[in-house]
């Protein structure tokens, strides 16, 4: 069932309640979830409501004050809380619609047009297929009459338009009316409504980057727009609440709004079914828009409106080889309360390398400062995390961070466009930050966007042939392959031995045969496994009685980044683009942390989430899970959430690693991306996540990058996330995978080909065949094991300690519960 809109009547014809008010909904809960804890609720809605861009506000439309608003657009009722697929399909306990959130955030709404609504809405419910990645990207619109429009223009003073849009898991948005572009039905609603009343302010309640070319045909006549993104449950009250003021406004893009679609720089390529050429190369978003064409920005990356102005007084306190440091000051200068996030953008010399012209360096959202009020922020930016990955040898060091000689320039403001240039800073030489090794590089050739300069010194896009692998991989695998321990056959250890440390790690696995080893390897065999509790996503550690016998408990595993699915009733949570809008760090660690505790209420150890694919291309389907096309956004959001679910004891699993990027044909799709862009684009979100929160697992993608699928991308996990990261924790694959021999070591097919890559564990754990998920799993590892030149005892034995780390880590959790049950 996917999260869908509901109707105001407060009906479960979809499955979903729906609130009318706050009194109402502690009924609603005792019959859906008495454990929700309020405080998650509130969280959420906080974080929902700073998620909320603010576009445009001519004439200060917004906040509604005292107007009474007429709503037009279905979707106020049939509000779209969520995207589709596992994002998004969570039993949510209760779902506010917009009229319902305006009305308790004390909007005066014209009763008459709503009721209209309401009708139309029941007579007319939304087409909801159950078949997975069918669902409707839009819902029909009420054809409006201009006499409706203008009768409820006697009543109101301002008209709110709601236009909604979902998206999901295994099917992209197309470039089409009712999915990027507006629906003939809901162009006439607009005409008819902006006709009808001087100002009028549009709501977007979507998941994903729609066209919004068409607010300059409107011209004042629209004077609000809000990108109100999906903020689950709680998201429909907490947009009422920015259109009342009662939050304010406070979100920022995270993405480029171009004019039009063929300007985003992948639109080119992106879709190919069997192909997808990263041929921008690093100039994803706004790292092409802001170097190559600004004018085809429509809205910048960083961009969104207050209630209320800020003056900015950026000044370099320190600054030498290793840092600068600014202090900002932030002064609320206008006459409303309200939060501003400042940025930091710098820009690299370019001598031989290409660089955009800016690239986000830092950020950080005030406190709610009161007309007057100020606040000063320090924001330290290293130098060498603004190197570069250099994947020709260009500068002279092939396959090393580098930051070249020059000048380096830092911007300070609140989005990229208008950031002020504030500082430079020379560097007399090279650095070589970080040498490490070729891998996962491109083994086709194609070319790739770079800088050129006309006459006049202006940036014009160029072209030059990207460098191809050059590694001899059987080699490099084979002499690392790890060591075999004696197995000793079972000794009476216990894996809760090893945490008393009365025996080894090294012993108690030893003790583990062929056959165990490969169980540990695997999930149980189906999702929904009896192991754990009903509708998780898949279990894994103990899933057999001989592994559950020495001590190693089953780790159950639910998705996913808005919200706990399961069988039971649980949160929903605002999606990716929602949280990463808010810029507020410390927020999305607070609504992780009681997202954790509600998963140990509701059994789940380990969280599919956060979602951390770049939003290369406004049409992924997915991009709604994801948090934005910049790689430090996402890297620090997805930082923040894992260190809030983890702070209490369960773990997340962040993914998909690495490429994912476009729904189509995704278990096949080969995403062709140079070492560079990969490095400092696709992968450098996750290595800002593994160095600074950690995560106890890792989720590899289903695509294949550089024509290796990423399960079996040895250089991927091994080489990069383990080696160059030091990544210590458990790597799981999306679920099920595709069958493959590897072409170095003809030995090892399917689950032997992965282990040896380091991803420990397949989910669920059974074959997947034409005929769709089996209930037993495949004995590809033992076999490999028992002939020359197949997986070693030593390969199986590192998987299991990497599989048991993460055992180990959620004992307190799983071990609770257990009492709990059996008190
Ligand atoms: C998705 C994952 C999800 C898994 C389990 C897959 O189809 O790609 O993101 O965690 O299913 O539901």
């Amino acid at each position: 069932m996917p999260t869908t809109p509901v109707t105001e009547s407060g009906d479960r014809s979809h499955g979903v309640m729906a609130v009318e008010s706050v009194a109402q909904l502690s009924t609603v809960l005792e019959d859906t979830d008495p454990t929700l804890d309020p405080a998650l609720g509130r969280i959420a809605r906080q974080a929902a409501a700073e998620g909320v861009v603010l576009l445009r506000n001519d004439g200060r439309v917004l906040p509604l004050a005292h107007a009474t608003v007429a709503v037009f657009g279905r979707v106020q009722l049939d509000w779209f809380a969520v995207g589709y697929g596992s994002g998004g399909d969570v039993k949510v306990p209760y779902v506010w619609n917009l009229v319902a959130g305006l009305r308790d955030a004390g909007v005066a709404v014209d009763g008459e047009l709503a009721e209209l609504y309401r009708r139309w809405c029941s007579e007319h419910p939304p087409e909801l297929t159950g078949t997975w990645g069918q669902w409707p990207h839009h819902f029909p619109e009420m054809p409006l009459s201009a006499e409706v429009a203008a009768a409820a223009a006697t009543r109101a003073e301002v008209a709110v338009v709601v236009i909604g849009r979902a998206a999901g898991e295994a099917r992209d948005s197309l470039r089409e009316p009712g999915s990027f572009e507006l629906t003939a039905a809901e162009r006439t609603m607009l005409d008819t409504v902006t006709a009808a009343f001087a100002r009028t302010v549009v709501v977007l309640d979507a998941g994903n980057v729609m066209d919004l070319s068409w607010i300059a045909d409107y011209g004042h006549r629209i004077s609000g727009v809000l990108y109100a993104w999906q903020g689950g449950m709680e998201g429909a009250r907490a947009v009422a609440a920015v259109l009342a003021g009662e939050i304010p406004a406070s979100g920022k893009l995270t993405d480029t709004i171009a004019w039009s679609y063929d300007d985003y720089p992948s639109s080119a390529n992106f879709g190919g079914r069997d192909v997808n050429v990263y041929a921008e190369d690093i100039f994803v978003g706004y790292r092409y828009f802001e170097t190559f064409a600004p004018d085809r920005v429509q809205f910048p990356f960083g961009f969104g409106l207050g209630y209320t102005d800020f003056e900015i007084d950026p000044r370099v306190v320190q600054a030498d080889d290793v840092a600068i440091e600014f202090s900002i000051g932030v002064r609320n200068v206008g006459t409303a309360p309200g939060k501003e996030t400042v940025q930091v953008y710098a820009t690299a010399p370019g001598v031989a390398l290409s660089q955009p012209a800016r690239v986000l360096a830092a950020f950080h959202k005030t406190g709610l400062l009161a007309p007057g009020e100020s606040e000063r922020v320090t924001l330290r930016v290293l130098f060498d995390e603004l190197a570069s990955y250099d994947d020709a040898g260009a500068t002279g060091h092939p396959h090393a961070w580098v930051l070249e000689a020059g000048d380096y320039l830092f911007h300070v403001g609140t989005d990229v466009r208008s950031a002020a240039t504030v500082a430079t800073v020379t560097r007399d030489a090279l650095r070589v930050v970080r040498q490490v090794s070729e891998a996962a590089a491109p083994v086709h050739d194609f070319s790739r966007m770079r800088v050129d300069r006309d006459d006049e010194g202006r940036a014009r896009v160029g072209w030059e042939p990207v460098p191809r692998a050059t590694v001899d991989r059987k080699g490099r695998i084979a002499s690392e392959l790890p060591p075999a321990t004696a197995v000793t056959g079972d000794l009476g250890i216990r894996l809760d031995d090893v945490d008393e440390g009365t025996a080894t790690l090294d012993a108690f696995v030893a003790q583990l045969d062929v056959t165990e080893l490969a169980d540990l390897a695997r999930g149980d065999v189906t999702m929904h496994s009896p192991l754990g509790a009903a509708g998780n996503a898949g279990v894994l550690g103990g899933v057999t009685a001989s592994l559950r016998d020495k001590g190693i408990r089953p780790v159950t595993t639910t998705d996913g980044p808005s919200g706990i699915r399961l069988s039971a009733y649980a949160s929903l949570l605002p999606s990716g683009t929602a949280l990463a809008s808010t810029w507020n760090l410390p927020l999305v660690t607070e609504l992780t942390a009681l997202h954790g505790q509600e998963m140990i209420r509701k059994g789940s150890d380990v969280l599919l989430s956060p979602g951390m694919n770049i939003h290369r291309d406004p049409l992924c389907g997915r991009n709604f899970e994801y948090f934005s096309e910049d790689p430090l956004v996402t890297g620090r959001m997805a930082a923040a959430v894992v260190r809030g679910v983890q702070s209490q004891g369960v773990a997340a699993c962040p993914k998909h690693f690495a490429a994912n990027n476009q729904e189509t044909n995704r278990t096949r799709n080969d995403s062709r991306v140079s070492e560079r862009a990969l490095r400092e684009i696709y992968l450098r979100g996750f290595e800002l996540c593994v160095r600074e929160a950690r995560p106890l697992a890792l989720m590899t993608s289903y695509n294949q990058v550089n024509g290796v699928w990423a399960h079996y991308h040895h250089d991927l996990v091994t080489v990069i996330l383990r080696g160059e990261w030091g990544y210590e924790g458990c790597v799981i694959t999306d679920w099920w995978m595709e069958d493959a021999t590897d072409p170095d070591f003809p030995a090892l097919a399917n689950n032997a080909y992965r282990v040896r890559a380091q991803v420990d564990v397949l989910m669920p754990g059974g074959v997947k065949t034409d005929d769709g998920p089996q209930a037993y799993a495949d004995d590809t590892i033992v076999q490999s094991v028992a002939v020359p030149g197949g997986l070693t005892v030593g390969e199986l034995q590192r998987g299991a300690r990497n599989v048991l780390g993460l055992v180990r880590a959620l004992r307190p959790v799983i071990d609770a519960r257990t009492q709990e049950r059996v008190g």
